[in-house]
């Protein structure tokens, strides 16, 4: 079947190439003719493992194209997925859009025959209403159905993600819709992945609601780890022992500086708002957004409770800056804030990421050094903190880093390593949520 995708960004580019590697005919449209231009090149804009292989393979398979032009790109398509980008609108938390409702107008005045609209960007509960309200508005002709199909892709495991979903939620009013969407995902449910369609607000909400239930996952563990610290438990230990029960779950109990990246910060804050307006407040996700923010400052006061208790002059070796390994992605990420406040505190900052350099620069704070390995941050340091899980961070040659650091002071806010092997080392260590 023939399918379009709107907005050649992070999760176009993903759906789009992965439905092209399932079979289906699929153009991915963007109105930046650069993008487009580079993606004909096989250039891809953002790093994500795998997928400039995918793009490739399934281009030269005649499977895959791109182009600038919305009504030459949705020619035919038995379905469209709007997958343009919805920011946080600056001064209220609220999801902006104007990108969605832009599309919305534009598939009205081109769309010739029967259509589905897919919503896949992380919209608002009542969206989908707006884009079928605005496209009967736009072109009364138009013969569509919308449909809300939201994504649960993790950076740095897109592909997988989308390859095996735990589940494919998708919102229809319109069972003509419910025909399209099941060819769209024949592929995956053949492979057992449970299709679950339900009315388009209560998909809307279920994109909402996990992203929210996860990130209150995560601050729930980080704040017990607060209190491992003061009673002297091991909250890696915790969370192995409260995730073995099948109610709680194992995952997402990885106790750290607090979340980060382009989804939670934003779905978090846009839940509290949509509650708030709804006069329904979700108060456990006001709490989580508020503990999340004061955590990442907060790491800061770690790193100078390991140094003896004064950064002033002291320089610090941060290893890690994206919101996690295997992205570029600096959105949101804890390392702005934690640096932010090292430096409030007077310390020296020499900082190394594997990939995310280029775009650390853009929204780090100004007067920190970027290296070009951990060795190098390390030159003279008072400290190493681990901020980012990378790979290449979990074997660190600690007898050369002796060598190098001024002081042997390893913090770990990711819980890397074990305590017993760092202080083999000679290093002095200190973790999350867990004794030494
Ligand atoms: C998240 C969700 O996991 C996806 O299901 C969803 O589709 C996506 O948002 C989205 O809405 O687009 P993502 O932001 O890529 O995916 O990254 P995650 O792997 O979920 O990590 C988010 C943050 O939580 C990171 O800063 C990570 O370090 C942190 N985290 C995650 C922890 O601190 N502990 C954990 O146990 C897990």
């Amino acid at each position: 079947m023939k399918i379009a995708v709107v907005g050649s960004g992070y999760v176009g580019l993903v759906s789009g190439a992965c439905f092209a590697d399932f079979g289906h005919q699929v153009v991915c449209i963007d109105k930046d003719p650069k993008r487009i231009e580079a993606l004909k090149q096989n250039i891809i804009p953002i790093y994500e493992p795998g997928l400039d292989d995918l793009v490739s393979t399934n281009v030269k398979q005649n499977r895959l194209s791109f182009t600038t032009s919305l009504p030459e790109g949705i020619e035919g398509a038995e379905a469209i997925f709007i997958a343009v980008g919805t920011p946080s609108r600056r001064g209220d938390g609220h999801a902006d859009l104007q990108y969605v409702y832009a599309v919305a107008r534009e598939i009205a005045t081109a769309v010739k025959g029967f259509a589905v609209v897919v919503d896949k960007s992380t919209v608002p509960v009542g969206t989908a209403d707006e884009v079928a309200r605005i496209i009967r508005e736009t072109n009364p002709d138009a013969d569509v159905a919308v449909a809300s199909n939201p994504e649960f892709l993790r950076e740095g495991a897109a592909i997988t993600d989308f390859k095996k979903p735990d589940r494919i939620v998708v919102g229809i009013n319109d069972e003509r819709a419910r025909a399209v969407m099941t060819e769209v995902y024949r592929p995956l449910y053949l492979n057992a992945s449970p299709l679950l369609f339900t009315d388009t607000r209560t998909a809307e909400l279920i994109k909402y609601a996990a992203n929210a239930f996860l990130a209150m996952k995560i601050t729930f563990i980080n704040e017990v780890a607060d209190l491992c610290e003061k009673v002297g438990a091991d909250v890696q230990q915790v969370s192995r022992g409260i995730g073995m029960d099948g109610r709680i779950g194992a995952k997402f109990l990885h106790a750290g500086p607090g979340y980060g990246g382009s989804c939670f910060p934003k779905d978090t804050l846009a839940l509290v708002k949509i509650a708030q307006d709804n006069d329904s407040p979700i108060r456990l996700i006001e709490t989580t957004v508020a503990v999340n923010d004061q955590r990442k400052r907060s790491m800061a006061r770690k790193v100078e409770k390991a140094v003896g208790g004064n950064l002033r002059g002291k320089s610090v070796a941060v290893l890690g800056l994206t919101f996690k390994p295997n992205t570029d992605d600096m959105r949101e990420a804890p390392a702005i804030s934690i640096v932010q406040a090292l430096l409030d505190a007077g310390a020296v900052v020499k900082a190394y990421d594997p990939v995310g350099t280029e775009q650390a620069k853009l929204v780090m704070p100004s007067g920190i050094t970027y290296c070009a390995d951990p060795y190098e941050a390390a030159e003279g340091a008072s400290s190493i903190v681990i901020v980012t899980e990378w790979d290449q961070f979990r074997a660190l040659d600690f007898g050369r880093l002796k060598g190098i650091v001024a002081e042997p002071v390893l913090v770990d806010l990711r819980n890397v390593y074990n305590p017993e092997e760092i202080a083999r080392h000679g290093f002095q260590y200190s973790s999350i949520g867990r004794p030494g």
